[in-house]
């Protein structure tokens, strides 16, 4: 019987996926969406697969089984958009946000297919067991699954969105969920507000199926003359992992073969530089975290604002410290510290940070929520003002963007943050929400690509509103079949009955 049950134990492990080959193929240079997939890949790496990268930015110190394809020229090219566009003053309007998107996509990703690097990679022949891809609105990045003939998971930086809802099949809720390039709404919205809502919905299929998708198809036929439809590969997806978890995004509907994993980029915290643990260890009246994420600089922020952030940093007994490029500060505050690069996480994991001034980014957000800490949101461009209001509606932060920033608000918000603690036992609260979870969302990475790869990408999770035209899933044919059929009662009805009406007299004349 013991030989028996052990047997058993050992088929079972032996259905698991031991070590399978995962290729991560990520377009977008810009350094925060780079460094959450990088993490993505080094915890499938952690946990013994062997994980090869191909993006246009690398790690230094590449853990094992990691190996990297290196897109070199392309990272430099995207810093040098940014400079130019200078994020403190770019807000373009929600509906040009969609074309500016779309030209960033197109062009990001025909760089990839036109590396030297990438195409000799492509020609290698090699097998993998599963290919991610990032979901930028970028279609023809997808095509690598296909070249390699392996299921195709997509990882998206957001919660579900028109991005990934229409190639999943998943719902589009308009009525109660803001799309995301709509950044004033929130999801209890006004009548005119669902108006504006539901029209940017549309716009944005629009946009997709008439500029967007062609071009994608276009760009994969450019490169790769025998690729099929672009149709049968993007809508081909196993499985989404999306950066969403309830603690900071509003419930929406998923289908099965999408999921939560945000958080996953939250490791355990290491111990910090001596330097700064002596830092915060003496800072009696507690510590004040600032900094604007890795896409803003706050060296690049208008003399004036800084300035008036300094005058108020330099009234508070707590300590500051910030992330701050340039090595020096005019006019620094002695309980200002700077430094251009900090471990952020082992940061916020210690017991004196009481706040968090920040972009607004999700993951940072997810940082502090993960931590217990208030927020103030200053939010300075694409979705953060969304997550700024969000964490405010959930009663850990206050949103401002950095536009309406003005001195009085800026020393407002900060002492109504640091003096009231419903911020801390609301953010306390959301961090009970964050952690509690069946498995760690590192685990859930790692278990839902494993299952894709052990069910051959999972068809079965697969909804079969994919294989519905459009009026079909929104029933417009039914509807319009059972208005013709009302219609065809109430004028049969109409007509018998004026048959009948008319002969009555005449029946009637009868009888007299
Ligand atoms: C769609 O995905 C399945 C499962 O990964 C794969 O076998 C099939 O070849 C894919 N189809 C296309 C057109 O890439």
């Amino acid at each position: 019987m013991k030989v028996i049950g052990l047997l058993s134990v050992l088929m079972v492990f032996s259905t698991t996926v031991e070590c399978a080959k995962i290729l991560g193929v990520f377009h977008l240079a810009g350094k925060s969406h780079y460094m959450a997939c990088s993490t993505l890949m080094k915890i499938l790496a952690e946990k013994g697969h062997d994980v090869t990268v191909v993006a246009p930015l690398k790690e230094k110190n590449p853990p094992k089984n990691y190996r990297q394809i290196y897109l070199d020229g392309l990272s430099k090219k995207l810093e040098d958009f940014m400079i130019k566009m200078n994020m403190f003053e770019f807000e373009p309007s929600p509906y040009v946000r969609p074309f500016f998107f779309h030209f960033m996509s197109t062009e990001f990703i025909e760089d990839v297919f036109n590396h030297t690097t990438f195409k000799e990679f492509m020609k290698t022949g090699e097998k993998f067991d599963a290919v991610i891809v990032e979901e930028f609105q970028a279609e023809a990045i997808k095509y690598v699954a296909h070249h390699f003939n392996a299921p195709l998971i997509v990882y998206s930086a957001q919660d579900a969105n028109d991005w990934t809802n229409a190639f999943q099949g998943n719902p589009d809720t308009p009525s109660y969920h803001p799309n995301f390039f709509l950044n004033d709404l929130q999801n209890h919205m006004s009548f005119l507000q669902r108006v504006e809502n539901s029209f940017f919905y549309l716009y944005g299929k629009i946009m997709t199926h008439l500029i967007n998708f062609p071009a994608h198809n276009r760009l994969v036929h450019k490169y790769f003359p025998n690729a099929p439809d672009l149709a049968d590969i993007a809508y081909n997806v196993s499985l989404v992992l999306l950066n969403s978890d309830p603690s900071v995004h509003e419930p929406i509907p998923k289908v099965p073969s999408m999921k939560d994993i945000g958080g996953f980029h939250i490791r355990k915290p290491k111990p910090l530089p001596q330097d700064l643990q002596t830092i915060l260890d003496n800072a009696k009246h507690g510590v004040v975290y600032f900094s604007l994420g890795s896409n803003v600089k706050s060296k690049d922020m208008p003399k004036e604002t800084r300035d008036f952030i300094l005058r108020k940093f330099s009234k508070l007994k707590e300590t500051i410290i910030w992330k701050f490029e340039d090595p020096d500060l005019p006019g620094k505050p002695d309980n200002v510290i700077i430094r251009s690069w900090l471990p952020q996480n082992d940061i916020f994991a210690h017991k004196n940070v009481k706040l968090f001034i920040s972009h607004g980014g999700l993951f940072s957000t997810m940082e502090a929520v993960y931590h217990g800490l208030p927020v103030m949101a200053i939010s300075v461009f694409a979705e953060q003002k969304l997550n700024g209001k969000r964490a405010e509606s959930n009663g850990f932060a206050r949103h401002i963007a950095f536009k309406e920033l003005t001195e009085d608000n800026f020393g407002e918000i900060l002492d109504d943050l640091l003096k009231d603690s419903k911020y801390r036992e609301n953010a306390k609260m959301r961090s009970q929400i964050m952690r509690d979870k069946p498995m760690e969302p590192a685990d859930a990475v790692n278990y839902w690509v494993e299952y894709v790869i052990r069910h051959k990408g999972a068809p079965h999770l697969r909804v079969a509103a994919l294989d519905l035209e459009w009026y079909q899933y929104l029933l417009v044919d039914v509807v319009l079949f059972i208005l013709t059929v009302i219609l065809v009662a109430v004028f049969s009805i109409r007509f018998l009955l004026k048959v009948v009406l008319k002969k009555k007299p005449t029946s009637e004349k009868k009888k007299n």
